[in-house]
């Protein structure tokens, strides 16, 4: 099958190199010239686990090709996916100026049998408003369908390959078909198609990622509440966890969610409740706890500090929004390296991956250590945000013997408080108090 994938970000191209690795033959498009000539070159811009391979493995059998011209990918295109951005407005409705762009201009280049698929999380209510759309720029019904994607950044050539579900909002039982075929080589375990209402299939996603956002929001105030009253968050998520009802998944304590979805996306559902005049209490208590926990270890170095940080180094590991990706969207990383600038730090960072991104928005206010070492050499206090895997075994006594003090802010849990006691360190985490 011949498919058009428009805007070629994280979710388009993983989109469209994993149709192009099913054999179909894909043609991204996007707006950013550079990025595209880089994609031409098999110089993949963003990190993703196993995705530059595929891509250059798709080119070379020439399945993948990318190109800057609609008019060049969409008229041979029986599937047109879009999948450009959707950001939050001011007023936190998702913003899909891009997704109208697109439409107006692959209105004219349309088959009659094309069919225009929204990957991109967009509002309910927003297939048919482009089928509408489509019928009044073209004369003709268009089928519009949406396919909501559940891919995770660091994981997402799995997620995509393997989904634990494969959701489809179509109006007609034969496009649907399409695109039932289309997962078909990806379903193979059985997993689920699920065919729905176009609303329903928007919904979807926004209702799954809302609640995993309330989920931890949800942990990261009982984390908060627990350092208040003695108790150990870690030990609560355990005895919580086993009981079937609630589970582990997704109830661990840390910094904040960040990311290009969750707040974005728990913002837009808000919005679309108040358009409805229907309050959305708990959503927006999501997000404001969410906000008020990128600040917490911020506070916590600060009060270590007596609020004062002027001539201190703080070390900084992990500024991705999550590991496994380069991705800085929304990071808690942010919230604390603009906190800790303005009382004064110096700031020496690390991160496998999102330093570029980093060093694109901060330049020379920040120091960037190409290893995790470097960044702790002459520290004051190390704070841990994102919890890469090497992170989570460091050479404590080297790490000892390089730092000033030996303070630990780790907003990921991912130590022992006992043994970090025992080896020296000052070992603050979240959702339980410092061992004295
Ligand atoms: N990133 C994720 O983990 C994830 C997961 C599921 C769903 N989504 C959703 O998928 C959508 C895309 O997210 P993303 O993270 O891939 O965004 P992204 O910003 O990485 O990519 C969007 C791409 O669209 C391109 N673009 C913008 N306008 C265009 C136009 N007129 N023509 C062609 N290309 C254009 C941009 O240049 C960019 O490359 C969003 O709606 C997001 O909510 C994202």
């Amino acid at each position: 099958m011949r498919i058009a994938v428009i805007g070629t970000g994280y979710v388009g191209l993983v989109t469209g190199t994993c149709l192009a690795e099913s054999g179909n033959e894909v043609t991204c498009v996007d707006i950013d010239r550079e990025k595209i000539e880089r994609l031409k070159r098999r110089d993949v811009p963003i990190y993703e686990p196993g995705l530059s391979e595929l891509v250059s493995r798709n080119l070379e059998a020439e399945r993948l090709a990318f190109t800057t011209d609609l008019a060049a990918a969409v008229p041979g295109a029986r599937l047109v996916f879009l999948a450009v951005g959707t950001p939050p407005s001011d007023d936190g409705s998702a913003d899909l100026s891009a997704l109208w762009k697109v439409i107006d201009a692959i209105a004219p280049h349309l088959r009659a049998e094309s069919i225009v698929i929204t990957k991109s999380t967009v509002p309910v209510g927003t297939a048919t408003r482009v089928a509408a759309r489509l019928k009044e720029l073209t004369g003709r019904e268009c089928d519009v369908a949406s396919n909501p994607e559940f891919l995770k950044e660091g994981a997402a050539l799995d997620d995509f390959q393997k989904p634990d579900r494969v959701v489809v909002g179509a109006r007609r039982a034969e496009v649907a078909d399409v695109l039932r075929d289309l997962y078909a080589p990806f379903l193979r375990t059985e997993n689920p198609f699920l065919v729905m209402s176009p609303e329903s299939a928007e919904m979807t996603k926004y209702v799954a990622n809302a609640l995993l956002a309330t989920k931890i929001s949800f942990i990261n105030e009982m984390a908060n509440l627990c350092e208040r009253m003695q108790a150990d968050i870690d030990d609560v998520r355990r005895g919580i966890g086993h009981d079937q009802r609630i589970g582990f998944a997704f109830l661990f304590p840390g910094a904040g969610y960040g990311g290009s979805c969750f707040p974005k996306d728990v913002l837009a559902l808000s919005s679309m409740a108040r358009e409805r005049q229907l309050p959305a209490q708990i959503l927006d208590a999501v997000h404001q706890v969410n906000n008020r926990q990128k600040t917490v270890l911020a506070e916590k170095i600060e009060r270590h500090f007596g609020g004062n940080l002027k001539g201190k180094t703080i070390a900084i590991w992990g500024l991705s929004f999550k590991p496994r990706t380069d991705d800085i969207r929304d990071a808690p990383s942010l919230v604390l390296i603009d906190r800790l600038l303005k009382l004064g730090a110096r700031l020496q960072v690390h991160d496998p991956e999102a330093m570029p991104n980093i060093r694109a928005i901060y330049g020379d206010k920040l120091a960037y250590a190409e290893l995790p070492m470097d960044a702790v050499s002459g520290a004051d206090a190390l704070a841990i945000v994102t919890e890469w895997g090497e992170f989570r075994n460091p050479e404590f006594g080297e790490i000892k013997s390089r730092m000033r003090q030996p303070v630990i802010f780790d907003g990921r849990n991912l130590y022992n408080p006992r043994q970090m006691k025992s080896l020296g360190f000052t070992y603050h985490c979240i959702g339980k108090m410092p061992i004295q």
